[in-house]
């Protein structure tokens, strides 16, 4: 692999807010899903689901747990990536938020676009989504292709971030 084009790829990733109606071909789910499957976990415990949503009207009301998100009703496809607290009391957020990273980069390379939906009602999307006890949703992706794409983000610049000892 290019390492060159890796970087090219984690650079031109954004975050998508608006969705063309298309849908997501099967294959490209499943890629996605791959992408995640294959994360590093701690102790590789792997504390992680997928729920694929498509139904309008489930994916609507996730939607309304969102604080920042109501674009997410035009997505035709979400994905919640769901954290079980049951198989790593400690780790089961970050392992989760990882994949879902991993899935980021990957619906990029097939030319879909996908936004990290942080800050929403976590019990009522658990409720939606019929999570257990021990599980939690640490993020839930709309996915569909871009219908516009935003400007290039900034990111800090690495003198400012780096430091040798
Ligand atoms: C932990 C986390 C939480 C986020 N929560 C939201 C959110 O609730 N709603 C939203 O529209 N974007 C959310 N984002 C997306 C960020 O706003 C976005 O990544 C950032 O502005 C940089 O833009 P870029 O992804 O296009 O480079 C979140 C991203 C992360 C990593």
């Amino acid at each position: 692999m290019d390492p060159d084009e890796l970087l090219v790829l984690m650079k031109a990733r954004r975050s998508i807010r608006a969705f063309k109606p298309d849908p997501v071909p099967e294959g490209a789910i499943t890629k996605i899903l791959e992408a995640a499957r294959w994360c590093q976990s701690a102790s590789n415990k792997q504390p992680w689901r997928f729920i694929v949503v498509e139904g309008k009207e489930v994916i609507k009301a996730l939607g309304k747990c969102a604080t920042y998100g109501n674009f997410i009703d035009q997505a035709p496809v979400v994905i919640a990536f769901v954290a079980d607290s049951g198989v790593a009391p400690k780790w089961h957020v970050h392992d989760s938020s990882m994949c879902s990273h991993q899935a980021c980069l990957m619906a990029w390379a097939l030319g879909l676009g996908t936004c990290w939906i942080g800050s929403m009602d976590r019990d009522k999307a658990a409720a939606l989504l019929g999570l257990g006890r021990d599980e939690v949703v640490a993020t839930i992706l709309p996915i569909g292709f871009p219908a516009s794409v935003p400007k290039p983000t900034s990111r800090k610049a690495l003198d400012d971030l780096v430091s040798y000892k």
